[in-house]
């Protein structure tokens, strides 16, 4: 098929299998292993709201490398992942094998096709499970595709049953002082382009003007791009969104979810550019402040849970 056939879905779901193709072996290393930038504090928290409604069923929605799932093996649930990229469900499936687990439960499919929410083949079987997560795949999804995920993870999921997803936070932006602090003052905030919409051609200009200037507050060369390791696109180069939490957490509660909590992780103890400074005071520091319900996480933490259950 040429590219010009491709919906808008199947050139970001091509894309995020171009990214991450790469990455399944090194993935867990690399972010949750003992040498990753900051611990995974969020893998004890998840476990924690998984464990707490007793499980007998899981399904990690996007799972990776089992990043999550390896953290549940012998403690009771019957587990099972799905994911996108080929070379992560080839890894996933190896941990579960080495693990003594069924590694046929770990499938490929989208988040986005209800079908790919059970184990293939098991037909007729619906997708039933006491507890679901879907974690770093939202960044992913385009804005239209939100409320299918959503929607999907609410038919999988048993009447009462948990369900988590994670999320980038875009209010952290108001806190790192960089380009992504523009970006947020520019398209959330201000609502440049509306308000451009309404003027005439030389306010328009004296608005552009006035942007520019705005940009001059920020480290517009920071963070630094993230690109591929070898040939294929990097993490900020293909679709990689921050989401508000306040907005996602509605359309969370519109598809249906009840008693959602926003819980958030990765926390910093001041803008990342500056932690070169001191960085074993950053990182002791940043540590100190991981509390999920400190309001300070809707701007210094850079992800967040949703926790809801299905009604
Ligand atoms: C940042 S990784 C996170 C992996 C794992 N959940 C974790 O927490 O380590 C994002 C994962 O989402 C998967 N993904 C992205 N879009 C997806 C989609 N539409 N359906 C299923 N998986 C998807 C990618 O293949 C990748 O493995």
């Amino acid at each position: 098929m040429s590219s010009s056939n491709l919906s808008a879905r199947d050139r970001v779901e091509a894309a995020v299998k171009n990214c991450y193709s790469t990455w399944g072996e090194s993935y867990y290393e690399d972010y949750l292993g003992p040498g990753a930038p900051y611990p995974p504090v969020h893998i004890d928290l998840l476990r924690k709201l998984v464990m707490e409604v007793a499980p007998d069923t899981v399904l990690d929605a996007g799972c990776g490398p089992a990043s999550f799932l390896r953290h549940l093996i012998g403690l009771g649930p019957k587990l099972s992942g799905s994911d996108l990229t080929p070379e992560m469900v080839a890894e996933a499936r190896r941990i579960f094998a080495d693990r003594g687990l069924d590694s046929e439960q770990v499938w490929q499919g989208s988040v986005l096709d209800f079908s790919a929410f059970s184990r293939p083949g098991s037909s007729g079987a619906r997708a039933d499970y006491d507890a679901a997560v879907c974690i770093g795949v939202l960044p992913h999804i385009a804005p239209e595709d939100e409320p299918v995920l959503f929607g999907n993870l609410f038919q999988a999921a048993k009447p009462g049953a948990r369900v988590i997803v994670e999320a980038r936070n875009q209010l952290f932006g108001l806190f790192t002082l960089n380009r992504p602090s523009f970006e947020l003052f520019r398209d959330e905030l201000i609502r440049v382009d509306e308000i451009k919409s309404r003027l005439a051609q030389e306010a328009q200009s004296k608005i552009d003007d006035a942007i520019q200037e705005m940009s001059s507050g920020f480290r517009m060369d920071m963070p630094p791009i993230r690109r591929g390791k070898k040939d294929e696109a990097g993490y900020d180069e293909i679709l990689s969104r921050t989401h508000n939490p306040f907005v996602l957490k509605q359309s969370f509660e519109a598809a249906g979810f009840r008693d959602v909590r926003t819980l958030f992780y990765h926390f910093h103890a001041m803008p990342p550019m500056l932690a070169k400074h001191e960085p074993d005071v950053f990182l002791a520091e940043s540590l100190a402040m991981e509390n999920p319900e400190d309001w300070r996480g809707y701007f210094m933490a850079s992800a967040f849970l949703l926790v809801g259950s299905r009604a």
